[in-house]
């Protein structure tokens, strides 16, 4: 029995007989010759059956082949470097093949199909190349995020879904029924991971998280994972530099691992090998000043080439805004020192100015916008209660995370990192919902 293998292994099999269990993406060729892409998960491949070395009535059979039937093929693997697919340069000659199902007809086709066709098709949709591609380096990008930290000293301590209060605003709340109490669904990890640290130093959550936005924009998703570490004794100075560490480690580990598949997406990687440290850092005071030349300039952004819209010291910057500020530098910028009123309550306002917070947002270059969010805590149990009241959050609810100030309390730093957004970005993607298997945005449940 020749040896199953999967297509990304063909490199080690060229000479020898194997077997290869897939789907059929395209059949084409006429005569006594068809070429048979075939996918199995692992990479994509051209198998070659030949009217005379599979004899008449297989071949008759390989000519009712359609799209997405499932097939077991054996075959001499190959060596050409002109062979397609992922990774390239492998295809097998094609000596046996086992038909496991004629599909019926695919409804998904190489022509164009509208955004909300292919969302309803989402299940099926995922077997197109560029599907598989963007899955394959999401997995890369959070296997990257899992190793940097647990080599810097992070813990992962997950934290809960179901939460008693707002953590990050009360605009963007679900709502959920817990046993006749109301609760919600997680905004973040992060007031969670603020009691971890005291527990078991710097640490890291990383999992799904909730918004109910009641906009749909290329940016946003109403289910997106985040990683968050949290550090103890740790300023906004040095969350930077443990940001841009990170971020770089993520961008040029998946360039190096993925490289395949980055190039199946057409992405241009070029501007992907400049993100190395250090990134540049504006304050938002200079950032507002920058987008308003630009908008006296009458200067225009991406994608729908809009001008870019004046805007008043104390707002805080809309889509066009941050795609202008980042479009500004080569690198990935961090934005520092917002209002104290557009951030959540719980940042540390700047000791010498507190109409300003110590706080970062890090804008990633080509329009992709806010992919990080982070800033010093508050740490003083007073100042923090005053917060929450102002707020208007039940203070009940927040009685535990005023502890953490009452029992040694230090001064202390974290980030998120929105997944889908570093996905979208590093691929190159316009829209996050390609960048999770089944995306849930605005007004949409299913598949
Ligand atoms: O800036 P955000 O809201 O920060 C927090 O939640 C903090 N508690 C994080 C922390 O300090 N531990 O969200 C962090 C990141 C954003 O920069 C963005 O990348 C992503 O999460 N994000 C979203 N991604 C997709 N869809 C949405 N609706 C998102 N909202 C935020
Ligand atoms: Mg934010």
């Amino acid at each position: 029995m020749p040896p199953i293998i999967q297509i990304s292994e063909a490199k080690a099999y060229v000479g020898q007989v194997v077997t290869v269990r897939g789907w059929l993406k395209r059949r084409t060729g006429k005569g006594k010759i068809n070429f048979l892409r075939v996918r199995d998960g692992s990479g994509i491949f051209q198998a070659v059956a030949f009217r005379p070395s599979l004899g008449d009535e297989k071949f008759a059979e390989v000519k009712k082949l359609t799209t997405e039937s499932s097939l077991i093929l054996t075959g001499e693997i190959k060596a050409d470097e002109r062979a397609p697919g992922v990774p390239g340069g492998y295809e097998m000659a094609i000596q046996e093949i086992e038909i496991v199902q004629i599909a019926q007809p695919f409804p998904i086709t190489p022509k164009e199909h509208g955004a909300e066709f292919l969302l309803d098709n989402r299940h099926l949709w995922l077997r197109s190349d560029k599907q598989w591609a963007l899955q394959r380096v999401r997995a890369t990008i959070i296997r990257s995020i899992q190793d940097w930290l647990d080599e810097h000293g992070f813990l992962r301590v997950d934290t809960p879904l179901l939460t008693p209060a707002a953590g990050e605003g009360t605009t963007t709340l679900f709502e959920i029924d817990y046993h006749g109490i109301p609760a919600f669904l997680a905004q973040t990890g992060q007031l969670y991971n603020e009691a971890n640290i005291f527990a078991f130093g710097n640490v890291y959550c990383f999992g799904p998280t909730f918004r109910a936005e009641k906009s749909k924009t290329r940016r946003h998703l109403q289910e997106f994972w985040m990683v968050e570490p949290e550090i103890a004794f740790c300023h906004l100075e040095d969350l930077l530099e443990i940001e841009e560490q990170f971020v770089s480690y993520i961008v040029q580990r998946t360039l190096q691992e993925r490289a395949h598949e980055l190039k199946l997406l057409g992405r241009d990687t070029s501007t992907l090998e400049k993100v190395i440290p250090p990134f540049p850092r504006i304050r938002y005071d200079d950032a507002v000043a920058m987008v308003n030349e630009a908008a006296a300039a009458g200067v225009t952004v991406p994608p729908k080439d809009a001008p870019v819209p004046p805007m008043t010291w104390g707002a805080d910057f809309g889509a066009p805004h941050e795609t202008y500020i980042a479009s500004q530098f080569e690198k990935p910028v961090f934005v520092t020192h917002y209002p104290t009123a557009v951030k959540a309550f719980y940042m540390e306002p700047d000791p010498d100015r507190p109409e300003v917070c110590l706080s970062s947002d890090l804008l990633a270059p080509e329009g992709y916008g806010e992919i990080t969010g982070g800033s010093e805590r508050m740490s003083d149990p007073e100042k923090l209660l005053a917060a929450i009241q102002r707020e208007g959050l039940p203070q009940e609810a927040f009685d535990w995370y005023l502890d953490l100030r009452r029992y040694g309390s230090v001064p202390h730093s974290g980030f998120g990192l929105g997944l889908e957004r570093t996905v979208a970005w590093i691929t190159g993607i316009k829209n996050v919902r390609e960048a999770i298997a089944f995306p849930r945005v605005l007004g949409r449940i299913s598949p």
